[in-house]
């Protein structure tokens, strides 16, 4: 199992996070360089982040690259970081991944019912805390409902305030990811950014008080990075995101860890066409890799200083 004096629980940094109003940015890798472009971000503005995996990410790495890539990242970073699993489907990758290092799991159950979503996440707990490990859960549904989420419908979907508080304490989770209106990947509205329903929010921030609130799809998926993308030869349509002001409003009303995939991966993505389309000649694959990191950097520090303002 790896150790690190910078890597902590997730829970330290939420917890210190909801103290100054602001919130941590939890940022998915997928390969060595995402993971320098995000701990270089972090030192530049010397911000905590959360390092996160998901199951896939793990197989495509595989455990060992992970955690020796992780474990360097540790050795140069002046911040410190949480190393966590995203949207772990079961205990046993959980328990994989605590007993490989990681400071922090997610076991995500929302899909189950209520009664079952609690038991399940509880095994993951009693298992956690024994090695001091933090837990998220996740209470209501996410994908593909925003456009079809009316008022009606909402409470079908949307996390209900008084459940979020039993859940927590039928539990001991560290933090709850919440369903207030997003949605992963980059096609989150079809007619525009999708509004949250920060009211709801402050409801369920009333009810469980410093619980450290999570949201999961909170990619903002800039046009202007879309349209570099498709420029380049992408063709990514319909794709709105969550907008700063409704990040910085929801960190205002109890959002302690914020989730970012997609828009590292546009950048990403973005930056290897753009440099394979410039130079065609090259066969130096560092070159493409050196400039995608650029701009995935770029993009982490972007979502960063809104994370903290
Ligand atoms: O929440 C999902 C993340 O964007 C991870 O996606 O399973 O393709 O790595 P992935
Ligand atoms: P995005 O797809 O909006 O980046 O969300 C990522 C996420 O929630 C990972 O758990
Ligand atoms: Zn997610």
């Amino acid at each position: 199992m790896f150790a690190h004096k910078n890597l902590v629980p997730a829970r330290e940094l939420l917890v210190q996070a909801l103290k100054e109003k602001k919130a941590i940015g939890a940022f998915n890798f997928s390969n060595m360089e995402t993971v320098q472009a995000i701990v270089s971000a972090a030192n530049e503005i010397n911000s905590p982040i959360i390092l996160q995996a998901s199951e896939s990410a793990i197989k495509y790495m595989g455990m060992e690259y992970l955690v020796a890539i992780v474990s360097a990242a540790c050795e140069k970073s002046s911040v410190v970081l949480a190393l966590h699993l995203d949207h772990g489907k079961d205990f046993e990758i959980c328990k994989k991944c605590i007993d490989s290092g990681f400071s922090s799991v997610m076991i995500d159950k929302s899909s189950l019912s209520f009664e079952e979503n609690a038991e399940k996440t509880k095994e993951v707990v009693d298992y956690a805390k024994r090695f001091g490990v933090s837990v998220e859960a996740e209470l209501g549904t996410l994908a593909g409902v925003e456009d079809e989420v009316n008022v009606n419908s909402k409470d079908a979907f949307y996390t209900a305030p008084g459940a979020a508080l039993n859940f927590a304490d039928l539990t001991g989770i560290d933090s709850l990811a919440i369903a207030i209106g997003t949605s992963h990947g980059p096609n989150k509205g079809k007619r525009g950014n999708p509004k949250l329903d920060i009211e709801r929010l402050k409801e369920i921030k009333k009810k469980v008080g410093e619980l450290p609130l999570v949201l999961h799809g909170a990619s903002s998926v800039y046009s202007e990075e879309v349209e570099k993308a498709n420029e380049y030869g992408a063709d990514i349509q319909n794709a709105f995101g969550i907008t700063d002001e409704d990040i910085k409003e929801s960190i205002k009303n109890g959002i302690a860890k914020i989730n970012v995939d997609t828009d590292i991966r546009i950048a990403f993505l973005s930056g290897i066409r753009q440099s394979l389309m410039e130079n065609p000649s090259s066969i130096d694959i560092r070159k493409y890799l050196a400039f995608a990191r650029e701009l995935a950097k770029n993009i982490t520090l972007r979502k960063l200083k809104t994370f903290v303002k």
